[in-house]
């Protein structure tokens, strides 16, 4: 074996014991005891947890011609390689193309010779007419295994029910999943309409002109419209405890229905949209918003019960800056916030040592499910022989204060400036090599690869 991890307590998605890792060239070659290796990686005091895998981030978003993500495929995945996260699932706009395979090529392009770390692609789907419908079968050729459709965002990326209904058929005969954000976007343009006869700009009015009820009613409605179409359905970002309840009822009926949450749901509010300073209440514009605090025990129960099966970011960052451009009127602050680099570390704090999530949970929640659900397992989210030697080495004693100084991600600011967590990666290897040593980011621009997936099929086990 050419590295031996020695002295560690994995932790996977199955369960936590005492083990070594033997790697040999990009794979995990043995889990055991008494490993003999080349190099010995002394990880005593520490986890060993499978690299984790972020499903849902917007590197390199281009939002008009003069407007992007501040974080391009190096940016981003050197921020997620610091933070305990392998792979990324970016999703792939149509980017103007009528082709949904130019698009891919695209985006591929984006990625290649750029990202540190290994990753995939949802492909966004915003014209669905018969070509592009035909198309999709060629995207999972290529192992591009899921699509997101959007129910926000209208006359720009928003799908009408049967446009919806259209794709999740297609998807459902392909074997590919379909993430919904769900978001009533004609109910969102009535009350931003509102809001600009009455003279209201300031951020407050984003998270105003999109309530609960707009995400509830969108994601029974979505849910209703994979039910009749017999397809798989995984809606993203959910906020509140209406949604999560439709996403049980939808399980309850039997329904292939899955859900992802993300950190800054869980931690943060509504309450930062009051703040008198633009830059401070624009910098936690994101859809759907935060929302009333109560919310988050819902969020946090729907983990451990597995309502919800994982914790991406939608990380999307833009800069003060950036952001600026909504000084004079809310609806032109660029909508996204920083996160994957915070991800796994926000997760194992406030999950796991507040006691609210297990250890395995952690790990299958921003490991294990992500991959099951996208065609990943065992190849990634989890340290068997034969998977993929991504692996992430954390110290759960070291502390870090998070500041967007100290952090990777192409920002000048962090949404949870000045809060201290305890427990950070300390060395991360992704396909038996480190790119992360003594929590300095040691990979190259190009080290990630283009990962294809396989088709969906109804994971085993989830919870
Ligand atoms: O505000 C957000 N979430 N921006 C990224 C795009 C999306 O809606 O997921
Ligand atoms: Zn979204
Ligand atoms: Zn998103």
């Amino acid at each position: 074996m050419d590295i031996v991890i020695k002295g560690g307590t994995l932790v996977l998605g199955e369960g936590v014991f005492p083990a070594e890792i033997g790697i040999t060239g990009e794979k995990v070659a043995a889990v055991g005891q008494s490993l003999d290796g080349g190099r010995v990686i002394e990880a005593t005091g520490c986890l060993v947890l499978p690299g984790g895998i972020d499903a849902h981030t917007h590197l390199g978003l281009s939002l008009g011609p003069d407007l992007a993500s501040s974080d391009d495929f190096e940016s981003g995945t050197i921020a997620a390689a610091c933070g305990g996260t392998t792979t990324v699932i970016n999703y792939a706009e149509q980017c103007g193309y009528a082709s949904l395979l130019e698009a891919l090529d695209a985006w591929q392009a984006k990625a290649a010779g750029r990202a540190v770390i290994d990753y995939s692609f949802h492909m966004l789907i915003i014209d669905p007419c018969p070509d592009v419908i035909e198309e999709m079968a060629a995207i999972v050729q290529q192992g591009v295994t899921s699509f997101k459709a959007l129910l926000a965002y209208k006359g720009i990326v928003m799908l009408d029910d049967a446009q919806l209904f259209r794709v999740l058929e297609r998807a459902r005969d392909l074997r590919a999943l379909v993430n919904v954000h769900a978001e009533n976007g004609h109910l969102i343009d009535e009350l931003v309409a509102a809001c600009r006869a009455a003279g209201q700009t300031a951020p407050r009015y984003h998270a105003l002109t999109r309530p609960e009820v707009a995400e509830a009613e969108a994601t029974e409605r979505a849910l209703a419209l994979a039910e009749a179409a017999g397809a798989p359905i995984y809606i993203v970002h959910i906020t509140c405890a209406r949604a999560v309840d439709a996403l049980r009822r939808a399980q309850a009926r039997g329904q292939a229905a899955f859900g992802e949450t993300c950190p800054q749901y869980l931690l943060l509010d509504e309450r930062v949209y009051e703040s008198e300073d633009f830059d401070t209440a624009a910098g936690y514009v994101l859809s759907p918003p935060l929302r009333e605090r109560g919310n988050q025990g819902a969020l946090w129960t729907a983990l451990t019960a597995g309502t919800i099966q994982t914790v991406g970011t939608d990380h999307c960052p833009f800069t003060r800056e950036q952001k600026a451009r909504g000084r004079d009127d809310f609806t032109l602050i660029p909508n996204g916030l920083p996160g994957v680099e915070t991800r796994v570390p926000l997760l194992y704090h406030y999950g796991v040592r507040e006691g609210r999530l297990s250890l395995s949970d952690w790990v299958r929640l921003t490991a294990t499910n992500p991959a099951r659900l996208f065609g990943l397992y065992p190849r990634k989210g989890t340290l068997l022989p034969g998977s993929d030697a991504d692996l992430v080495i954390f110290d759960p004693g070291k502390r870090v204060i998070l500041d967007a100084g100290h952090l990777h991600t192409h920002t000048d600011y962090s949404p949870y400036a000045g809060w201290e967590v305890q427990g950070w990666p300390r060395h991360v290897l992704q396909r038996g090599r480190f790119i992360v040593e003594d929590g300095e980011f040691v990979g190259q621009a190009g080290g990630g690869r283009f990962i294809p997936r396989r088709p969906f099929a109804l994971p085993a086990s989830l919870a």
